[in-house]
């Protein structure tokens, strides 16, 4: 929600500083809450509906509270055609009896579908924080899913 979208184009040193800004605050905050959209726009004089405009359009930002790993299935047209995010989110789901949008009972996994993590060639893939897995298989993503579970 963007209450005057000129504000942000006349304002392109806070705009130029906007994604970094909202990645710190993400990682001091762990996700970006009100409050952590309320300080970003306080510091680059914009409002809390340009910051969070912004933030919304990025699968990068997380605007809900996280576990430690957020998993990323990917839904978009490369994986699709390789067998698609259900397979792989059903896994998910099943192991740790979650639906996507929520976080696993001991608060380490959050699981989302998303679209494309720009990994088509990898197809199908997922994304485990920052880190990307391609060529996603049962088998590779048990293994997985033990590194996690065991940290
Ligand atoms: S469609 Fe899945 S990574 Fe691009």
């Amino acid at each position: 929600m963007i209450e005057n979208p000129k504000l942000l184009v006349d304002k392109p040193r806070s705009r130029a500083m906007l994604l970094a800004a909202l990645y710190i605050a993400q990682e001091q905050y762990g996700w970006l809450s009100q409050e952590a959209i309320q300080r970003v726009a306080d510091r680059l004089n914009l409002t809390p509906g340009q910051v969070y405009s912004t933030a919304s359009f990025y699968t990068m930002f997380r605007l809900q509270p996280q576990g430690q790993y957020r998993v990323q299935v990917c839904e978009g047209l490369s994986c699709y055609l390789v067998g698609g995010a259900e397979p792989i989110a059903d896994y998910i789901s099943n192991r740790l009896n979650i639906n996507p949008g929520e976080i696993s009972v001991d608060g380490k996994i959050t699981l989302e579908i998303v679209q494309c993590l720009a990994a088509c060639d990898y197809a199908p893939a997922i994304k485990v924080n920052d880190e990307l897995y391609g060529n996603i298989t049962e088998d590779r993503l048990n293994e997985i899913l033990i590194e996690l579970l065991s940290k």
